[in-house]
């Protein structure tokens, strides 16, 4: 069987639009969600944290258990019973397993997208786009759970055996970021169940209401309730799973500040720990994008743009610098000028909306307060009173010291610098600590291969928009400060929640014993 990434909706036509619509009509009939504690398949309290829609933070959309570390401990026992249930089964079963939950997903994709609409403020294409790849995340770490279990050949030599597989580790907790709510906590959950492992969830604390969904779509496929719990709330329960001397993985995505502080705390191994744990955690970017003087302008500003702009630049690929050719920057300047300034700054469920709301107050504040850091060049100009708005901005020639330049501000605020030359840009994107995605427009085949070459960024897309990782064909991480592990939705991925083992038998015969 081979992978096939899911189809996105085709949302120029109507039909399609309708029936987003009429799912968000039978949603918002719903709200708010209710979102408990599982632990083991027991329902524990759905209040405490409350998710609310961005765009207008007076709608109610989940209600949700707030966790305690008391929760996390109640859920990595369940886990430890829930390893001994999960781990024995052959790994094709366990590959059934999460192709159901994958179908159902498929089933409910209207209903899922509309809730990223209101829990998220996603527009429509990026929130179908987040369906299809939480789909795409348990197809593809199902067909690869069934590869990594056949193990891997060694040399063999007369008179000997060697072989090598991979065992789960054991109990994994799986600590998600909102900006991806489904595909994020779906793609580490799924990794580490496909591989054997228990899992304990614990999402945004922004976005529990897809969580939910998640959760309840894998357990009714049939994954046991103790294999995998939710743990809804803030960082508390995260932390505490993180400390915990019986978890074995963590698999984290979010900032680089929470990031750091679990690579530390799981670095720790206290006496009694049998063993050191692993830690996958991908994190924060500052992305650039270069364009030589030769890029070809009408195809750089709308990619630029939607890079930099789409999803108000909540997604950890987002363009956040450009960094142009001195000979080719009035141009591009003007240019994105005109095409942020009447970028259509709307309600994420208006298909028209181009950028949506942030996330939250906060999010609002620190946008703000980068924004104001220098003289915007261009700046959408009408946007809604009611949610969590920031108009789209444009700054240029910041002094290098500005930390603009240096600070992920996770928001739609773009900054243009000029290069005297594409290897200067080089070096200014090789002096940043983040190395996630990066971007080059440029004509020169020589150039595209000496940039290639370069920049140590996880992810560097050449002559496109830099978003939009699709499983199995852009396997997606970060590196340096950016990020520890191998790619999400690529080949290497389920090898960090396994353990190899290698067995070596002598073949020679010894005589056969008889009792
Ligand atoms: N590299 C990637 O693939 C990738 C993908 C998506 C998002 N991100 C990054 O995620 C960030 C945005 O997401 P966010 O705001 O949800 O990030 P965040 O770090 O604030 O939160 C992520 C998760 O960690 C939990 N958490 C908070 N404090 C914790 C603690 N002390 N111990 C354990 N868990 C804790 C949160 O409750 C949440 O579930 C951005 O920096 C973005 O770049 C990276």
């Amino acid at each position: 069987m081979s992978f096939r990434n899911e189809p996105i909706l085709e949302l120029r036509r109507a039909p399609a639009r309708e029936s987003l619509l009429e799912a968000l009509r039978g949603l918002d009939a719903r709200l708010p969600l209710e979102v408990p504690i599982l632990v083991g398949g027991e329902r524990g309290a759905a209040s405490g944290l409350d998710s609310t829609d961005p765009g207008a933070p007076d709608r109610l959309v989940a209600r949700a258990g707030s966790a305690t570390e008391a929760d996390a401990a109640a859920a990595v026992e369940a886990a430890e019973r829930g390893f001994r249930e999960w781990s024995p089964r052959p790994a094709a079963e366990r590959a059934e397993v999460l192709r159901r939950a994958a179908a159902i997903l498929r089933e409910r994709r209207l209903e899922l997208a509309a809730l990223q609409v209101r829990e998220c403020a996603k527009p429509w294409p990026e929130a179908d786009g987040d369906v299809c790849e939480a789909i795409d995340f348990l197809e593809y770490y199902a067909l690869e759970a069934i590869e990594l279990d056949a193990g891997r050949p060694l040399v063999q030599v007369p008179g000997e055996r060697n072989t090598m597989r991979y065992a789960p580790r054991g109990v994994a907790a799986v600590i998600s970021p909102w900006n991806f709510p489904l595909a994020i906590p779906c793609g580490m959950t799924a990794a580490a169940l496909a591989a054997g492992n228990a899992a304990v969830l614990k999402p945004a604390e922004q976005s529990p209401g897809s969580a939910g969904a998640l959760v309840d779509a894998l357990h009714e496929a049939g994954v046991p309730r103790e294999a995998l719990s939710l743990l809804p709330g803030y960082g508390e329960p995260g932390a505490a799973l993180v400390r915990d001397p019986r978890v074995h993985v963590i698999a984290f995505t979010g900032s680089s500040a929470v990031g750091l502080d679990i690579l530390r705390a799981a670095a720790e191994t206290p006496e009694g720990q049998g063993h050191v744990k692993r830690v996958v955690s991908e994190m924060g970017g500052k992305n650039c994008v270069i364009v030589d003087a030769d890029a070809d302008l009408d195809e750089v500003v709308p990619e630029l743009v939607y890079s930099a702009f789409g999803y108000a630049g909540q997604k950890c690929s987002a363009a956040a610098r450009v960094l142009v050719h001195e000979a080719a920057a009035d141009t591009l300047l003007e240019r994105l000028a005109g095409a942020v300034s009447v970028l259509d700054v709307g309600q994420a469920d208006r298909f028209a909306t181009e950028v949506p709301p942030v996330i939250e107050r906060e999010a609002q504040e620190r946008v703000l307060r980068y924004a104001a850091m220098g003289e915007p060049v261009a700046q959408a100009q009408s946007v809604p009173p009611e949610g969590w708005f920031c108009p789209p901005t444009l700054l240029a020639d910041l002094p290098d010291d500005s930390s603009v330049l240096s600070e992920e501000v996770f928001g739609p605020l773009l900054a243009l610098t000029r290069v005297r030359s594409v290897d200067e840009a080089c070096d200014i994107v090789d002096a940043l600590p983040f190395a996630l995605t990066g971007g080059l427009f440029s004509r020169s085949p020589a150039t595209v291969e000496r940039v290639a070459a370069r920049v140590p960024v996880g992810n560097l897309y050449v002559n496109r928009g830099i978003t939009g990782a699709m499983v199995g064909r852009q396997p997606f991480g970060g590196n340096r400060r950016s990020g520890i592990g191998s790619k999400a939705g690529g080949p290497d991925y389920l090898l960090q929640f396994v353990e190899p083992r290698v067995v070596t038998e002598n073949t020679m015969r010894h005589g056969i014993p008889v009792d």
